[in-house]
Order: C-alpha cells, then structure tokens, then sequence
C-alpha cells in the first residue's frame, strides 16, 4: 500500500538532525504519528532483545546506533507563553542522564538538561555577536541568563562582573555546571541571582553599578526595565533589549522603547536623560512577519 511510499517521503522530507553533546534530536514532529508508532511497536515485537537479534529495541534503538548517538530524542515545542522557557523533548531510545555539554564560542561550553531546559539553536549567530562585545573592565547586568547563553561569554570576553538572573532551578544549575566547566578565575567574577530578577535584593545588590544590561527575553522584557535602569551607573549605560516587533515596524518600536526607557529614567532616577537607539540587530525571525530584535539603547544622563 502507500505506507511505505509516504514514510520515505516523510524521511526525506526531514530536516537534518540536530546534536546537542552526544544527544541526537530530531526536529520537531517528524517521523511521528500512528504509523510510525505502529512500525516502532512491530520492530520491537518482531525482534526480541532475548533473541540477541541486531535489530533488538526496533526502529528507534537502531536509528540511535546508526547515528552512533548515547541518546536518541524528539524536539517538542518550546512555548514562548511559560515563563521558565523549560526544555521539551521525548526520549526515544538509549540511556543514562539527559545532561549534556555542548560547545559555545570563545572555548565556552554550556550544560544543561536537554529535558529540562531551551538551548536556542537560533540565537548561535547572537552568542558570537556578544562574545566580541568590548566588555573588558565593565560589570554587567545578566536578567534573564538561562543556562548562561550571554553571562559565559561575557565573561571569556573580559568582563569585570556579571550578575546573573535566573529563576528557573534547572537552567541554575546548568549555568553553575557551564561556570565551573570555565574554571577559575572567571568563575569568580559571576554572581548568580536564582529567583525572580524583580525582587527588590536585586536591585539593591546591582544598583549604580552596571555599564550594561542584558534583557534577553522574548515576547517582550518589559517587567525588567525597573531593575535594569537602577542599575545602570550615575552617567547610564547599554539596555540590550530583545522584543518581538512586527516586520515592517522595527524602527517604530525601537524608538518607543526608547522614549519608554527615558521616561523611566527621568522619573526614578532625576535629573536630564537621553536614551538613543544605537543598533537594531536582528536575531531570528520569529513568526510570519515578527522579528526577534535585540535593541541597543545608550542612555546617557545629561550634564548642564
Ligand atoms: C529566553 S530565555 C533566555 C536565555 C538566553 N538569554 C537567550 O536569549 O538565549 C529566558 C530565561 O529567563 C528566565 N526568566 C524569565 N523571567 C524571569 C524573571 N522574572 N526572573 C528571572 N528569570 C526569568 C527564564 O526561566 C529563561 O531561562
């Protein structure tokens, strides 16, 4: 029947697998469905393990071999709506942790459980931006770091301090495991924040002391402006802030945020501001028509 014909067009239609470490994923919702299922369930039936058959564990089990992967798995969707951003996938064949290490620019390497934490293939072209930043002496403002995307290259860039944000456990305990895979002395100059960036002990640990601030976090980062601006220094600094904007209104939206920002500035800070929009970098697209853009604004305060 069409069986056959429609799963080798599902194959070739696949896009390439993805590697995270020694983990094989495949891309989210391929080779998935009754059919596949029903051929998963045959192939372990049809060849016992007690058999010593080579085609032992069935169709998934000799898929990860042939990729000669510890783990084989299937990317699920990583909703943009819950807040800890946690991973998604479904193990399909192999054993042993979901923890992997993967390498990052600059000799970093981030871990993390692929289970329970995002690691976005698609901000690879930003993390190499960051790491080439002139961020040697500065101190540096990390809200939302995951498992340390920009907080650990940063660091291999030179920074002086970064303080780093993070409320979701596991992607903690990934950035401390990426923190002590960088080693000392670098290790040392992060402070790790785990709970929510808004908390008021934030702000009084990082106020007046930031050159810059990371705000990396999509749709919008919006509830971290209070923080961010009491931590720029007395003269102001860089708000690296990312936002979903609609493509053919990026310009807008930037110069919004800009005013935004300056309006926040005036009111819980005094004195005369100017916040410019310096750059406008655009991450990945996001949706039909929806950019991720990562917004550079310089807020400056006046003197008169
Ligand atoms: C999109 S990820 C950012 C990872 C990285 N910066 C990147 O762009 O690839 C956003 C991270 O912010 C964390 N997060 C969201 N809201 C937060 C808050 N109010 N306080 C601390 N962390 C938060 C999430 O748990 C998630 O790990």
């Amino acid at each position: 029947d069409g069986s056959l014909a429609s799963l080798t067009a599902e194959v070739q239609a696949m896009c390439a697998v993805q590697w995270r470490g020694d983990v094989a994923l495949l891309p989210r919702g391929s080779l998935s469905g009754p059919l596949w299922d029903a051929l998963q369930q045959h192939s372990v039936q049809a060849s016992p393990a007690s058999d010593g058959s080579p085609f032992a564990g069935g169709l998934w089990e000799l898929m990860r071999r042939a990729l000669q992967a510890r783990l084989l798995a299937r990317q699920r969707e990583i909703r943009v709506d819950c807040g800890v951003r946690e991973g998604n996938v479904e193990v399909l064949a192999g054993s042993g942790s979901t923890w992997v290490v993967v390498p990052g620019p600059k000799g970093v390497r981030y871990s993390f459980d692929i289970a329970r934490c995002m690691f976005s293939e698609g901000n690879a072209g930003e993390k190499e931006r960051v790491r080439s930043w002139p961020v040697s002496g500065e101190t540096v403002l990390d809200m939302y770091a995951g498992i340390g995307f920009w907080t650990l290259p940063l660091l291999v860039a030179g920074a002086e301090q970064v303080f780093s944000c993070e409320w979701n456990p596991d992607a903690v305990e990934g950035l401390r495991r990426g923190l002590e895979l960088l080693g000392e002395p670098l290790a040392r100059r992060c402070q790790v924040f785990a709970g929510d960036n808004r908390r008021k002990e934030v702000q009084q640990a990082v106020e007046g002391k930031c050159h810059r601030v990371m705000l990396g976090l999509i749709p919008t980062s919006r509830d971290g402006f209070p923080n961010a601006i009491a931590a720029l220094r007395p003269a102001g600094g860089m708000l690296h802030v990312h936002w979903n904007a609609p493509a053919d209104a990026e310009a807008a939206t930037a110069q919004g945020i800009a005013e935004e920002l300056e309006a926040m500035l005036l009111a819980a800070r005094g004195g005369s501001w100017k916040c410019e929009v310096t750059a406008i970098q655009r991450v990945k697209s996001f949706a039909p028509k929806v950019r991720h853009l990562r917004i550079d604004i310089k807020c400056e305060r006046l003197v008169s």
